[in-house]
């Protein structure tokens, strides 16, 4: 991109973050690693590392990668959740893993035929995920670095508001509901995400544009980011139309070479039309959109739901046996339902250029066109 063929499309979110453009990448875990953060961030956008799982050690390696590639702003994502099994390291949890749910996962897994090795007990063993006990250390690592902003979903990062505040940084609240936006509002929170139903990973039940459109309006001038569904300039113009100052966007950046998904998975959202997604609590324990599967509708019909965080462990062990075993069709894929409209492999870079470009035209001469004005 030349600087002279830079469109100019601009809110005052661009002013808080010191960017370029209102396109933030969502903080996915897994998938929003240093690479792709680095590149929405050159982009013009923010590039934001999704943290969730990743223990202190590992996050201070993302960004120090991430800021090998990039001199701009970036943030970090992770999580805050209430209402959890609590314990401090995924060791500590798989306690709470029952025999019940051990031996199911080895019914599945012998039933569709994934190759696991005898014996193995799934979720007492591999896997990986998230603890009560990491989201501190994280942000430790977070303040050390002075990363510019920080996000945090599924919980409420208000705790950290004073300190981060007094050390220069942003605060990001993602929510589902014009409730829990109001509280993350009234706590200083600095942006509110509003995720809507349709986006992918961990969803509520509220559609992206009624989300969108009344937090918007209930936590003014506190800006709101919209998330769910977006995933070009279309949406980007919508976004902008019900009063959000940018958008927050996940599926849009998955098939781009930067994600650290596999490149299996990259071709299963090409192929994916807006139909093939389903929430499930299979995943995490939470309400979470994935591309559907046997093994998800399967253990939704017969084996056991486990409360948050306890099935990621589970979740991801069997994906982890999935992928040695190239089993694509039942690997663990979160994704949005505007998955029908990711169409092809991009860089980042071209993503975000694109966003722009479209947003840009729609406004200048697509509205112009067919919508007629005056008396
Ligand atoms: C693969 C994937 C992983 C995700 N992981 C996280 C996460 O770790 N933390 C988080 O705050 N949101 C996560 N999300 C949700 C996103 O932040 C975002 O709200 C969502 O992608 C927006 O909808 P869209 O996918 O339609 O753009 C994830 C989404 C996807 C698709």
């Amino acid at each position: 991109m030349s600087r002279q063929s830079r469109k100019i499309l601009r809110t005052s979110l661009c002013d808080l973050l010191d960017i370029e453009y209102p396109i933030l990448l969502a903080g996915m875990g897994g998938a929003a690693n240093a690479e792709l953060a680095a590149a929405v961030s050159e982009a013009g956008g923010l590039g934001i590392i999704g943290a969730i799982n990743l223990t202190p050690d590992e996050l201070d390696a993302e960004i120090r990668k991430l800021k090998k590639l990039t001199s701009k702003p970036f943030g970090v994502d992770t999580i805050a959740p209430t209402n959890i099994v609590d314990g401090n390291t995924i060791d500590e949890l798989r306690n709470y893993i029952p025999d019940e749910a051990v031996a199911y996962a080895s019914k599945v897994a012998q039933e569709l035929g994934i190759p696991v090795p005898p014996g193995t007990r799934i979720g007492k063993e591999g896997g990986t995920g998230w603890a009560a006990g990491m989201t501190p250390k994280q942000i430790e690592v977070v303040y050390e670095h002075k990363v510019p902003v920080f996000a945090a979903a599924l919980g409420s990062p208000a705790f950290m508001v004073p300190e981060a505040h007094a050390r220069g940084m942003k605060v990001i609240g993602l929510i589902g509901t014009v409730n829990q936006a109001r509280k993350e509002a009234e706590a200083g929170v600095d942006i509110i995400v509003a995720q809507g139903h349709e986006g992918g990973g961990h969803t509520g039940h509220v559609g992206t544009f009624p989300l969108v459109r009344l937090v918007s309006q209930a936590v003014a001038p506190t800006p709101v980011v919209a998330a769910g569904g977006i995933v070009d300039g279309r949406g980007l113009v919508a976004a902008l139309a019900l009063g959000a100052s940018g958008v927050w966007c996940g599926t849009a950046f998955l098939c781009t070479p930067e994600a650290g998904i596999e490149e299996v998975a990259k071709a299963k959202i090409i192929a994916a039309s807006e139909r093939d997604t389903r929430v499930t609590r299979v995943f995490t324990g939470k309400t979470c959109r994935l591309l559907n599967t046997k093994l998800i509708e399967k253990w939704e019909k017969e084996g056991p739901i486990l409360p948050f965080p306890l099935p990621i462990i589970m979740s991801t062990s069997l994906q982890d046996y999935l992928g040695k075993a190239k089993m694509v069709d039942n690997y663990f894929i979160p994704c949005g339902q505007i998955c029908g409209a990711v169409t092809e492999m991009k860089p980042a870079k071209q993503v975000v250029k694109d966003m722009v470009d479209e947003a840009v035209r729609i406004l200048e001469e697509e509205f112009p066109a067919r919508i007629k004005l005056g008396r």
